[in-house]
């Protein structure tokens, strides 16, 4: 029977795809369980950064990278013929069709200060399509899970977005890039959203981001510049728990721009962003 909330997705064996999914999911817990707990329990309290990326301030510790490890080398153990898309370097295609989309430590900036809003994020694709995601908030003491047609959860806790409140009353999260042109781009729409709504946060973990949409801890999250391994788990994540996801109008969720609200918000934010050029620097 089609899935009413993805009436285009393909159909497969039903039978097949619950036990493959059930697998990938089990993984995925288990990998985010281990992977948070080294986070948690093995940060040195000298912690520093170990290398810088796209810019001085895009930083990777030496935990981003023992953690990337820790979860494709078990993950790998259990499927070897499955590809990677790691942030901090994992790269395969892999012959099964299955690809993990990992983020080892989404929030490193966070987790570098020791703030608490640090996540890991996996999420598994099934021939390009997100099937099972998984964020792990180890702080928080919550795991939020999803796997395509069966809704979110939280901690076991099934999960439903907010009700869409007036543009003026809604809570919106966002997130700002590592490149000082892109900033000042984004620190533009910003100055021009929030005299129009209740409040901004910029929590510093996309996947945390979009995870508190599908919670209804946040009405709306908007960012451009994401990666696959920073919106992969969450994105379904916030859509099995009814939130409507995507870019500029008509477009999916992709580097140019990430939006993901309630139903009834989304429709008013996506065309306000788009004005505002939150998709361009
Ligand atoms: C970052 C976080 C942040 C977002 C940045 C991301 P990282 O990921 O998700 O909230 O604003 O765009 O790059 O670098 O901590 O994995
Ligand atoms: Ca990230
Ligand atoms: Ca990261």
């Amino acid at each position: 029977m089609p899935d009413p909330l993805h009436p285009d997705a393909p159909q497969t064996d039903p039978a097949r795809s619950d036990a493959l999914y059930d697998e990938l999911l089990e993984l995925a817990l288990e990998a985010a369980r281990r992977a948070g707990t080294l986070l948690r329990d093995g940060r040195p309290a000298d912690l520093g950064v170990a290398a810088t990326k796209s810019s001085p301030i895009d930083v990777v510790t030496e935990m981003d990278l023992a953690s990337e490890k820790l979860i494709t080398g078990f993950i790998g153990e259990h499927r070897p013929d499955d590809g990677f898309l790691g942030e901090e370097g994992a790269s395969s295609d892999g012959t099964s069709g299955i690809r993990w989309v990992i983020d080892p430590v989404d929030g490193t900036v966070n987790y570098l200060y020791d703030l608490p809003a640090w996540s890991v994020s996996i999420a598994a694709e099934k021939d390009g399509e997100v099937v099972v995601g998984v964020v792990a908030a180890p702080m928080r003491g919550e795991t939020c899970q999803a796997v395509v047609g069966r809704g979110a959860f939280n901690n076991g806790e099934r999960l439903r977005h907010r009700p869409a409140p007036p543009l003026s009353q809604a809570l919106i999260g966002t997130g700002f890039g590592y490149l000082a042109e892109r900033r000042a781009g984004q620190a533009e729409v910003v100055r021009r959203l929030l005299p129009q709504v209740r409040d901004i946060r910029r929590g510093g973990s996309a996947a945390i981001d979009l995870c508190d949409v599908a919670c209804g801890r946040l009405d709306a999250y908007y960012e451009r510049g994401l990666n696959p391994w920073d919106l992969a788990a969450g994105d379904l994540i916030a859509r099995e728990a009814g939130a409507l996801t995507g870019g500029r109008p008509g477009k999916a969720v992709s580097q140019e721009l990430t939006l993901a609200a309630s139903p009834a918000l989304f429709g008013q934010l996506q065309p306000l962003l788009d004005e505002l050029g939150a998709w361009h620097d």
